[in-house]
């Protein structure tokens, strides 16, 4: 058992990760985990396990697809993790890619359980701005702290929640608006609620200078609900007790993409399919498919 200060990671887990929301962190933990464990993975994570093994609420999940009865025919940990593989390994591909192109400064919004800022390398001047709640947060230090693992550059984890003033706690923290910036939310604007996603979005306009990036997932389904019986969702609720749906923030979604690109920013926005297809491996369109109406989107403000 690792502690610090007296509180031990079983008991940060279950304040930050160990239900709800949160929860959902340690979901794609162990998605990266079995990627990772692949012999052809798209993404390799070697701390997505322990964060796995260290939640009480992941008792008996699986870190390798070996562990999985079914294996790949397993709607949870074969298709649906295979997605969250490819999902981290093309955000992988945009930092980097957006990095090289000068920007310094890395905002991961719900940042839950990344660990971008210590498994890939980066120049020494960059920096990692980790956002997300304090309890998620914790547990992610305390786990990383047990593993004496260290970042590959200066990571500023910022405690707070997105619906509530995260600007200040963002500033207050040395980012600067007036240099290039990345922006990362992955797995996040569907728990918003839709003036929240807004407010994210032009945030990030007003924060995100010439020569700044952001890419996000949204989903475009007019009514979640249709695919309330779709085998990833079914097999995430009987499996582990997930109520995706239950999460998904369920008002009407703002179109983000478009209010970017009304604002002067390039955006693209494209089918996990298509990275399927690109990769050779991944998630395809499959009948009352629940990633049906999952979209990545890239955005770019390019300098003039
Ligand atoms: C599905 S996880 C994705 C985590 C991470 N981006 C990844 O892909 O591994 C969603 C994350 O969003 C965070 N989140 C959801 N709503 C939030 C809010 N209102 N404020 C801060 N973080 C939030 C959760 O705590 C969780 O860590």
């Amino acid at each position: 058992m690792n502690e610090v200060c007296g509180t031990t990671s079983e008991e940060l887990a279950a304040g930050g990760v160990g239900g709800g929301v949160g929860l959902t962190a340690l979901l794609v933990a162990a998605a990266r985990a079995i990627e990772t464990r692949r012999g052809d993975s798209l993404a390799r994570d070697v701390y997505a396990e322990h964060f796995v093994r260290a939640a009480p609420a992941c008792d008996g999940w699986p870190v390798r697809i070996e562990e999985v009865p079914d294996g790949d025919e397993n709607a949870l940990w074969g298709r649906f993790a295979r997605y969250f593989g490819l999902r981290t390994r093309v955000l992988d591909d945009f930092v980097v890619r957006s990095v090289l192109t000068g920007a310094r400064q890395v905002v991961l919004l719900g940042a839950g359980l990344d660990t971008r800022a210590f498994r890939l390398d980066w120049p020494s001047d960059c920096v990692f701005f980790e956002v997300d709640r304090a309890g998620v947060l914790a547990f992610k230090h305390q786990v990383l702290a047990g593993l004496s693992a260290a970042p590959k550059v200066k990571r500023v984890p910022i405690p707070v929640d997105l619906r509530d003033d995260w600007v200040t706690a963002l500033t207050a923290s040395g980012f600067d608006p007036a240099a290039p910036s990345i922006w990362l939310a992955e797995g996040l604007l569907f728990y918003l609620p839709g003036p929240a996603e807004t407010y994210l979005v032009d945030t990030v306009d007003l924060l995100a200078t010439e020569g700044s990036a952001l890419a996000f997932e949204a989903k475009l389904e007019a009514d979640l609900m249709a695919y309330r019986d779709s085998a990833i969702y079914t097999a995430t609720r009987e499996q582990i007790g997930i109520d995706l749906l239950g999460l998904f923030d369920p008002g009407p979604r703002p179109d983000s993409a478009g209010r970017l690109a009304a604002r002067g920013w390039s955006a693209s926005t494209h089918t996990p399919f298509e990275f399927t297809r690109r990769h050779g491996r991944g998630p395809l369109p499959e009948p009352n498919d629940a990633l049906e109406g999952n979209r990545w989107v890239f955005a770019y403000r390019r300098r003039t």
